[in-house]
């Protein structure tokens, strides 16, 4: 499948709202047309899922272009990666006949431990106290710690690491000194052994020894050589860590410009951004969402839209469409054009709501509060635009939607000022309407 705009020298695929809003199904239809994916952020806390022929795929450190033969694969250096795993993950893949030959990592992505993994437990139970208090409900994926000492330096391992033992051993030392200090008093067993780290890592290091690679200078080469790539972001702007609802979000830039740090291909090569949009809104652990819709409303998109988280199996939250927020990271991302999600969910509702504005502290703004404690105050303002009863899964063109359907796409372009390119309406390849 094609769409039906010209394919650029490179692509970015970025989620406009909390995370999960069908990055994995678009970039699979648009590996298609290019000849690289790759990842630059995050690592197994996200959960991108991939439907061919009816059958599922849930992909979260191996770039979701894998499942189109032939595709180069990169972990680009931004990723933090959970190198068990990433084994169990490509293990699983070529049981089920997907090639992963393909797949290359950076041997400048950080990795993450099983310390990292204790470590995030432990500062959530921590930030928990008593009563909820400020933990941010994370995927326990060992993310946030990982990055943490990315920024320490001092006790951060990268996978290239991994093929020097003696040079490993002396920061797993190291490492294990810190974060011995940290956990008092917690049983960690061997995720806090030195010796037993640096020899589980070294085996995976050599089992993962023909992958690693200097990832910028593969992806300069494909450049150079006409190749086009597709950059697949992680997570999503409103969880990114210089631009999302902070605290409440990832540790990582998930937004097209954490690209450029992630790969080391500079923003300007960037031709077409395309910002992924459910047609209502989620989101997963901490955090405001001032669309969400603690009802019958909220039950109903969770139920069908499956709306249960892909990596940690939590029911997300769920409520309208917040445009005020996905103007925002239309903004961010510089996108392009944008993919409209999860569409067929939204049938039989009599009345649709959408977010147009916010009211904060008796004001009105059309701003969005990139703040996790500012956006709590942020009351939504709501438009209602007609509903649809007729279920939409079987339609393959724009203009085949029912009438009221077209105008709430026609009201979101004009709302965002981007066009939709993509209407999706159903987890399936071939549920997809280009526009
Ligand atoms: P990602 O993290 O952005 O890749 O999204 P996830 O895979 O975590 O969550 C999106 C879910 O919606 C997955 O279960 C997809 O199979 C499913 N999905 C994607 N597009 C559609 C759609 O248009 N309609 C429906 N009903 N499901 C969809
Ligand atoms: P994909 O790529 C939804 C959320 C977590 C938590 C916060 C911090 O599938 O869209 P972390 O473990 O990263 O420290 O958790 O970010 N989060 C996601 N929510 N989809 C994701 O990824 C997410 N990645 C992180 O739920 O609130
Ligand atoms: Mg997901």
């Amino acid at each position: 499948m094609t769409t039906s705009t010209s394919p650029g020298t490179c692509t970015a695929v970025v989620g406009l709202h909390w995370g999960d809003e069908g990055k994995g199904k678009v970039v699979d239809l648009l590996a298609a047309e290019h000849d690289t994916v790759v990842r630059y952020n995050g690592g197994a806390n996200a959960g991108h899922t991939v439907v061919v022929d009816g059958q599922k795929f849930a992909l979260h450190l191996v770039p979701s272009g894998i499942l189109y033969p032939g595709k180069l694969a990169v972990v680009g250096n931004g990723v933090v990666v959970d190198l068990e795993k990433l084994l169990e993950e490509t293990e699983a893949l070529e049981a089920r006949g997907v090639s992963t030959e393909s797949l290359v990592v950076s041997s400048r992505a950080h990795v993450v431990t099983a310390y990292h993994k204790l470590e995030d437990e432990f500062r959530e139970r921590l930030a928990a106290g008593d009563g909820g208090g400020s933990a941010i409900g994370t995927t326990k994926r060992g993310i946030g710690p990982c990055y943490a000492d990315k920024a320490q330096r001092a006790t951060a391992v990268r996978i290239g690491d991994l093929l020097r033992p003696d040079a490993l051993h002396e920061k797993l030392e190291t490492a294990c000194r810190f974060k011995r200090a940290l956990l008092e008093g917690l049983d960690a067993g061997e995720a806090l052994d030195a010796d037993a780290l640096t020899s589980r890592l070294s085996a995976v290091g050599e089992r993962l020894r023909p992958r690693i690679t200097d990832t910028t200078y593969l992806l300069h080469d494909q450049l150079r050589a006409g190749k086009r790539l597709l950059f697949e972001g992680g997570n999503a702007t409103l969880l990114d860590v210089d631009h999302g609802t902070y605290p409440y979000v990832t540790s990582s830039n998930c937004t097209a410009l954490g690209i450029s740090t992630g790969t080391g291909v500079p923003g300007r090569g960037l031709d077409r951004v395309v910002g992924i949009m459910k047609a209502y809104t989620t989101r997963v652990g901490a955090g405001p969402m001032p669309t969400e819709q603690k009802n019958e409303t909220g039950n109903r998109i969770r139920e069908r839209g499956r709306e249960y988280g892909t990596t940690t199996g939590r029911p997300r939250r769920c409520g309208w469409l917040d445009l005020v927020a996905t103007r925002y990271s239309v903004m961010i991302n510089g996108v392009t054009d944008v993919a409209l999600m999860l569409f067929d969910v939204l049938a039989g509702f009599d009345q649709i709501q959408v977010c147009t504005a916010y009211d904060v502290a008796g004001e009105r703004t059309d701003r969005f509060l990139p703040d996790g404690i500012d956006l709590a105050h942020a009351e939504p303002v709501y438009q209602s635009l007609p509903g649809f009863s007729e279920e939409i899964t079987a339609v393959r063109a724009r203009r085949d939607l029912p009438a009221t359907a077209q105008k709430y796409v026609d009201f979101i372009e004009e709302f965002l000022g981007v066009r939709v390119s993509i209407i999706s309406v159903g987890p399936g390849r071939e549920q997809t309407l280009l526009a």
